[in-house]
């Protein structure tokens, strides 16, 4: 069925700027790094991406290695643009990424020139661009000469492969460190990828979010719901078909009894503020404008209009906030961790 946009996409959402760029970017943004592999049914990729950019979300975030298999989720993509967003690529902010492994031998992941320029000419040839909208360097790579990897960043920009540089899971002092080099070059970093939820907080300990607002870079947080957690999904146990029964990147042992019952007080806490669990999971991530966009993930369409509800209620009161900080814990689910500590 030939998919026409809504004509009002664009009368609810809001946006806001990445840091000091010209760069606008919707307040929630979609990514695909599940959902969209060869296991899951390619209509109802569509409907997620057509529900998407019908609330208003005109960015897609990517990866080379999105799948499974790797690569799979930019092939998708790439016929989702093709069938549905045709005609749109203006409309559309288009992001990869490349840090983690791709492909066979040493040349197949981190930080090298070698590795970032094959690898976005590889994204480009699965989504069938000319461009991406944002390149990442996805990682730190501490073999890797820092002035290198964001040499390579600054040559894809150049090269017309991208429009913008970005950044994920650097902590702050690389952060520093990156923003100084790719500025020598003329290629400033106009945004960041960190984790960031209610129960990962390691960007406020880490002093990122000081970092981006200092160095006027936006950022764009990922796993807002904590890959599911912080939805009234887990409430009661593990329904069937969720993301912690396919023993993927969620590991269903953090579900201790302490965190369902840490979960269904801030949904108590949602539910008074007129939000569902999900909604006050996002508008908490976006409370402040440090972060400039909230990446969530979704396997149904009606996901994505539950989570863009979030955008009806963005403020909390002091007292709203020590209430959630008294369930709010961190819980060890910084599976990216290990990045910012390099
Ligand atoms: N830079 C990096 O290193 C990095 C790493 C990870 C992710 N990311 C980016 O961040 C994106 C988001 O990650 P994520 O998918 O883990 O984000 P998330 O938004 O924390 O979790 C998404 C999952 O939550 C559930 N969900 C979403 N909306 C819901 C709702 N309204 N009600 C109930 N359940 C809901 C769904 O789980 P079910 O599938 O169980 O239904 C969905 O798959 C990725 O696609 C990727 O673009 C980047």
């Amino acid at each position: 069925m030939s998919y026409l946009p809504k004509a009002n996409r664009y009368s609810k959402m809001i946006y806001r700027r990445c840091g000091h760029s010209g760069l606008i970017l919707p307040a929630i943004s979609l990514g695909l790094w599940h959902n969209f592999g060869e296991d899951y049914n390619h209509s109802l990729k569509r409907a997620i991406c057509q529900t998407a950019f019908d609330t208003g979300i005109t960015h897609f975030d990517l990866a080379n290695n999105y799948g499974p298999p790797p690569g799979s989720a930019e092939e998708a993509f790439g016929e989702i643009l093709k069938t549905d967003f045709c005609g749109f690529r203006d409309e559309l902010i288009i992001s990869s990424k490349a840090g983690y492994n791709m492909w066979e031998g040493p040349y197949g992941e981190w930080g090298s020139r070698k590795y970032l320029i094959a690898s976005c000419d590889q994204s480009l040839k699965r989504m069938g661009l000319d461009y991406v909208d944002i390149f990442y360097s996805h990682r730190f790579d501490p073999n890797t000469p820092l002035e290198e990897t964001m040499g390579a960043l600054d040559h894809i920009i150049r090269s017309g492969r991208a429009l913008y540089a970005g950044i994920s899971s650097y902590n702050s002092t690389r952060t520093r460190e990156a923003q100084k080099i790719l500025k020598e070059l003329g290629t400033p970093c106009v945004i960041h990828q960190p984790s960031y939820n209610m129960m990962n907080r390691w960007v406020e300990t880490d002093g990122l979010l000081t970092t981006l607002s200092d160095l006027g870079i936006g950022s764009i947080a990922f796993t807002p719901l904590a890959q599911g957690l912080l939805t009234n999904k887990y409430l009661t146990g593990i329904p069937s078909g969720s993301r912690a029964t396919q023993d993927k990147s969620l590991d269903k042992t953090k579900l201790s009894t302490n965190m369902i019952s840490n979960l269904n007080s801030l949904n108590d806490i949602a539910a008074n503020r007129g939000q569902s669990l999900a909604q006050m999971a996002i508008a908490w991530v976006l409370r402040e404008e440090k972060i400039t966009t909230a990446l969530i993930g979704a396997s149904k369409p009606n996901q994505v209009l539950d989570c863009v509800g979030a955008i009806n209620n963005l403020a909390f009161s002091v007292e709203e906030l020590e209430e959630i900080n008294l369930y709010a814990k961190d819980e060890a689910l910084n599976l990216w961790a290990k990045s910012a500590e390099l």
